[in-house]
């Protein structure tokens, strides 16, 4: 449960119908259900096995059972989650600060089909742009500085469902929009010809993110499974559960961008551009809109609070700190790389390169440092701790592992090769 709380959020709902109308539609979807279930089912698996066999968190384990060099992967995964929070909290703001606006004049321009206007003109705004980042990422910091994250985590078994249901609710308003069907077939009927090496790389990419791999997580929480559980099958409960979710967020965001006539290439905005366009041609649709920000608020908060858990407990096990400096310490310095991600979108100019600062975090972490970290820890299950891994996931032979051979060569080989090929095709 913990670990599909933690896969699911942002990245299902916000990146992975980006990303996707980004690189072409349908024909990414295709690799990108590929990837998810061949590489990203995998790592996981490899990771939380680790984890289980270690019972440490990410850099400890990885020192204990490959000794020093090996726990550099930790390290990466502590990078990755320090950046990814900074701008993450920037995008969870948007989610805040969209409980609000269906209550105010902007929502009027959501209904007279202006929802890109509408967005445009909240991003530009340098004020709102800050504080609903700062209100995002303070109340993150509150609750891991307090300890209360157990009760929003409880609270996330009823609220979850509901997200479930409204994003139903939600597929079936857009499918009936006129219009809808060029955006079906956009999302849907894949031109395999559209596939380059860049969109593997991205497809990979958002596996990990959407799956939370890569940075150590599923190795904290692999940790914590006892014995008698059966891997494999938790595994692939999760990779199911935050497939079909972003699936479905798909099924929503596509047929509703045709029928506004929003570009589906149009970069993170594409969410809340057309989600307030569907909910203004709904039957109650501020409310529908406030109540579905809310849990999508709640659910990247979720995943906030981990992100920041990650940092923390890595400063308090390998840099000795306490909890309460380092979680201080750590939010504030996370803060401030924050605040140039959340001006990046509209109010100021702040590029790297030709990238805005956001999409530039967003960049360097999904196709830089975790496509590296997934590739080595394939490469070190597969050809370092093959044999214990299989001792650890079969209970020292007591349960069946059919795929085991399909499974360790998708490590050795597979994933290492296509994560490598693509990557160094981009460069
Ligand atoms: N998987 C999360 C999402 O889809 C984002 C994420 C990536 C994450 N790595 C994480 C969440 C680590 C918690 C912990 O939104």
């Amino acid at each position: 449960m913990a670990a599909a709380g933690s896969a699911v959020g942002l990245g299902n709902i916000w990146r992975f119908p980006y990303i996707t109308g980004k690189y072409g539609g349908a024909a990414f979807l295709v690799v990108y259900i590929a990837v998810a279930l061949i590489i990203g089912m995998s790592v996981m698996l490899a990771e939380m096995a680790i984890g289980r066999n270690a019972k440490l968190d990410a850099v400890g384990s990885l020192r204990k059972l490959g000794g020093q060099g090996w726990s550099i992967v930790g390290w990466m995964g502590f990078f990755c989650a320090f950046v990814i929070l900074s701008y993450y909290a920037v995008i969870a703001g948007w989610a805040f600060a969209y409980i609000f606006e269906p209550f105010t004049d902007t929502f009027a321009m959501a209904q007279q089909g202006k929802a890109a206007e509408m967005f445009t003109s909240f991003i530009g705004n340098p004020v709102k742009a800050i504080s609903f980042f700062l209100v995002a990422i303070a109340v993150t910091i509150t609750v891991i500085y307090k300890g209360i994250a157990g009760g929003i985590e409880k609270s996330c078994k009823v609220l979850m469902p509901a997200l479930f249901v409204i994003l139903l609710i939600l597929i079936v308003r857009a499918l009936t929009l006129p219009g809808a069907g060029a955006g079906l077939e956009y999302y849907l009927k894949p031109d395999l010809s559209k596939i380059t090496a860049e969109a593997v790389l991205n497809a990979i990419g958002q596996s990990f993110y959407s799956l939370s791999l890569a940075m150590g997580v599923m190795i904290t929480y692999g940790s914590y499974v006892g014995k008698d559980v059966y891997l494999p099958s938790t595994v692939r409960s999760v990779v199911l559960v935050d497939t079909l979710i972003a699936f479905l967020a798909g099924l929503v965001i596509f047929p509703a961008a045709f029928a506004f006539g929003v570009e589906p290439n149009s970069g993170p905005g594409l969410t809340f551009i057309t989600l307030p366009a569907v909910f203004a041609k709904m039957p109650m649709g501020k409310v529908f809109c406030s109540a579905f920000f809310i849990l999508l608020f709640i659910a990247a908060l979720t995943s906030m609070m981990s992100l920041l858990e990650v940092v923390v407990t890595y400063s308090i096990d390998q840099l000795g700190w306490s909890r309460p400096k380092a979680t201080i310490a750590m939010g504030l310095a996370i803060t401030l790389l924050g605040i140039p991600s959340a001006l990046s979108q509209g109010a100021m100019e702040i590029n790297i390169g030709a990238k805005s600062f956001l999409d530039f975090a967003d960049y360097i972490t999904n196709n830089v440092v975790m496509p590296i970290g997934g590739l080595l820890i394939a490469f070190f299950v597969g050809w370092r701790w093959a044999e214990s891994a299989k001792n650890e996931i079969t209970d020292n032979g007591q349960l069946e592992f059919p795929l085991y051979n399909v499974w360790i060569w998708v490590c050795r080989v597979v994933a290492p090769v296509a994560i490598g090929y693509v990557f160094i095709k981009n460069i």
